[in-house]
């Protein structure tokens, strides 16, 4: 084995077939792409999704530097959150960001103040929350009426009249995230048709909207990822196209994260010991919680693969364990695999995405630089 585990393996080849898809399918349609950089902000993955013709996507002020860092055009980037500090409303106003994606009323008051300040005008597009159900786990529903995210339909006068007596904002359009990890295309239709009535009622008051952002949230396939490398992203894009009415003026942008990066990454990790139970047996492996904390926030479950029994028969159960002192640090109970033993690889997958970028370093653990799979030449 050359590398030391844990660490994670990412394949180059795939994110570029992704990126050509999502391009393919945009094209169609004249829709822009944003990549959230949340979603993973690894250097080479960044290079790589700008050189395809993307825009950033950022919730921090940190997020905004490195995708100047990187290359992005501040004019295709945009910054959205729902607490933005004033040193990082100032990082995007010097930088001339596309837009600040406004989360409340207050906060439209302290961009203005800080674009007047700075002798500039902010570009804003207000993020609403059109309380929908996004249908996914509850802590990554955004667009729903008891979240933080976003202003309401009910503040919706309060905001015209703001932007009224606000000289340095222009708002040029609406933005909406609702969730994150949905798979159910109802869902984006609900969004669309919400969009449509929302969007008429802020043109009707001659609000400025020349565009609408409609977030992120594509999922992906944990459970079979080897046969859905490649989001859907064709059937997401013409949901929208079907359900959306909007202006010929009118641009249409997204916000993408883990359907662009989630099925190229997988977190590569060892079997330290087999230890037999009870009931039950258990593969405690050297990664644990804090190289992937998915499992344990969100209950979600990757697809795990003994990849030095490759092709061997699925003969044993086991609940497959990292090393942390804490019982939810588990990536899955009762995984069918081959017979597994102390120095197996195992690959956990669908990791490119809230993966890498949310390990910690609890226990004083320190993940091993990641590895690249290059494309091959054919
Ligand atoms: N735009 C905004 C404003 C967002 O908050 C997010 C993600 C995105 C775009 C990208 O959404 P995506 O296309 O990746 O669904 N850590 C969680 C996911 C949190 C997502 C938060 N917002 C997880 O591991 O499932």
């Amino acid at each position: 084995m050359k590398h030391n585990t844990p660490y994670y393996l990412y394949d180059v080849g795939l994110l570029e077939a992704t990126l050509n898809e999502v391009n393919s399918q945009t094209s169609r349609h004249g829709y822009n792409v944003h990549y959230a950089l949340k979603a993973n902000s690894n250097d080479r993955l960044l290079n790589i999704i700008k050189s395809h013709g993307f825009g950033a996507d950022c919730v921090s002020g940190n997020e905004v530097i490195k995708a100047i860092e990187i290359g992005f055009d501040p004019s295709h980037i945009v910054f959205a959150g729902v607490g933005k500090t004033d040193a990082e409303i100032n990082t995007g106003l010097s930088h001339d960001i596309f837009c600040f994606n406004c989360e409340s009323l207050p906060e439209l008051k302290i961009v203005n103040e800080l674009a007047r300040a700075q002798n500039k005008v902010a570009k804003i597009a207000i993020r609403i929350n059109p309380n929908i159900d996004a249908r996914t786990h509850q802590y990554i529903t955004t667009g729903l009426e008891e979240n933080k995210f976003g202003i309401s339909p009910w503040e919706f006068d309060q905001v015209v009249d703001l932007l009224s007596k606000s000289d340095s904002l222009k708002c040029i359009g609406l933005h909406f995230h609702i969730g994150s990890q949905i798979t159910d295309m109802n869902v984006f239709k609900d969004l669309a048709l919400s969009v449509n009535s929302i969007n008429q009622w802020f043109i009707n008051k001659g609000v400025d909207i020349s565009i609408i952002n409609l977030g992120g949230g594509l999922g992906i396939n944990y459970e079979q990822p080897d046969e859905n490398l490649i989001p859907d992203f064709k059937f997401y894009f013409e949901t929208f196209a079907a359900h959306l009415n909007l202006s010929p003026y009118q641009g249409v942008h997204f916000e993408l994260g883990r359907a662009i990066v989630g099925q190229c990454g997988s977190l590569i990790s060892r079997v330290l010991y087999r230890k037999e139970g009870l009931n039950k047996n258990f593969l405690i492996l050297d990664a644990g919680m804090t190289e992937l904390l998915r499992p344990a926030l969100y209950q979600s479950q990757h697809f795990i693969e003994n990849v030095s029994k490759y092709g061997q028969d699925l003969i044993e159960k086991y609940d497959v364990v990292g090393p942390i002192c804490e019982s939810s640090d588990c990536f899955g109970k009762e995984v069918s695999l081959p017979f597994s033993e102390r120095g197996d690889i195992i690959a956990i997958k669908s990791a490119g995405a809230y993966s890498e970028v949310m390990s910690s370093n609890y226990n004083l653990r320190q993940l091993n630089p990641c590895v690249f799979k290059e494309k091959t030449q054919s």
